[in-house]
């Protein structure tokens, strides 16, 4: 198995909108060791269930879990976080995030109660209760809160990432400080599958629109983390550590008009594409 600078399996799997734990069991059959969960998905226990019903141990997978916007603070982050134990029937968490750094558009002091809540994140890691922290969509300038305070520095950031969309800024900022940074969407949920370039590198390559998002992520040190139903796509994905992408397609792909954004912004309300 291919693995990235933090020994985690180079592609994981996202669980937001996975169905059932057969989804799960099916990812676990197909190859996944890494799961990216979230207490907002709803999908924790079916990890729980899916890793129960396996041959396997506990120790065999990573999972990362997130911590949700109504959630935060001191002590309601302790109190989620052993929610989040509870439902993934594990006593800890190889990765924990703070899913969004603004909870509330409305709130103006956002960098306090980031702070609070990353303090107590940092005593879950220093008894030994989550082996590591990270931001999830946070931007460079609400990173820079967390990185100026804190006594444990988070080691993944998570965000959006596809070609039409890698937010460059972000990433250079998490490269340049070793921080691993992580794909959501990592094929734009399927809405860049009909780009002229997309559907041109593809046939290149003879491979599909998806695997080609991929192995862009992967050729950028990115870690994508799809999301995929069926076993057939669950591998097709697995599939793309394969594949080497030439410096000009990497580049042309870096800089192909915007395509495909969620909707999602941490400082916007969320516009419905
Ligand atoms: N931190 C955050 O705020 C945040 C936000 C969004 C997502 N995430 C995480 O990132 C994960 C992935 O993002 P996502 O689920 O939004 O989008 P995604 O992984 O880019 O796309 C998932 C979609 O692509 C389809 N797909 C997967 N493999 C395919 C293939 N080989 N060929 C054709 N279609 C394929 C899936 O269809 P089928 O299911 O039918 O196979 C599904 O509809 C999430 O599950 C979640 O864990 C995090």
């Amino acid at each position: 198995m291919t693995l990235n600078a933090l020994n985690f399996p180079a592609i994981g799997f996202g669980t937001y909108k996975a169905a059932s734990s057969e989804v799960i069991s099916r990812a676990i059959e197909a190859g996944y060791r890494y799961f990216d969960t979230a207490s907002f998905y709803e999908t924790e226990r079916f990890i729980a269930q899916a890793i129960s019903q396996s041959s396997m141990k506990r120790e065999d997978f990573i999972i990362a879990s997130k911590l949700w916007k109504a959630d935060m603070g001191y002590k309601q982050a302790l109190e989620a976080f052993n929610k989040t134990l509870d439902n993934l029937n594990t006593n800890y968490l190889d990765v924990y995030m703070i899913h969004w750094p603004r909870p509330d558009l409305e709130l103006q002091d956002w960098k306090a109660l980031d702070l609070e809540t990353w303090q107590a994140l940092e005593e879950l890691y220093s008894q030994g209760k989550i082996k590591a922290l990270g931001l999830s969509n946070f931007l460079p300038y609400h990173a820079e809160n967390i990185m100026t305070h804190c006594n444990i520095k988070p080691l993944i950031a998570q965000f959006e990432f596809h070609p039409g969309y890698t937010q460059a800024f972000a990433l250079n900022y998490y490269r340049e400080r070793n921080i691993l940074v992580q794909a959501w969407s990592p094929t734009g949920r399927g809405r860049v599958f009909n780009d002229e370039l997309i559907t041109e590198l593809a046939e290149k390559y003879n491979i599909s629109p998806s695997q080609l998002c991929l192995a862009f992520c992967l050729s950028e040190n990115v870690m994508p983390i799809p999301k995929a139903s069926s076993l057939e796509h669950m591998k097709a994905n697995l599939e793309s550590v394969n594949i080497v992408l030439e410096p000009e397609d990497i580049s042309r792909l870096e800089n192909m008009p915007p395509a495909g954004w969620s909707g999602e912004h941490p400082d916007r309300v969320r516009i419905k594409i």
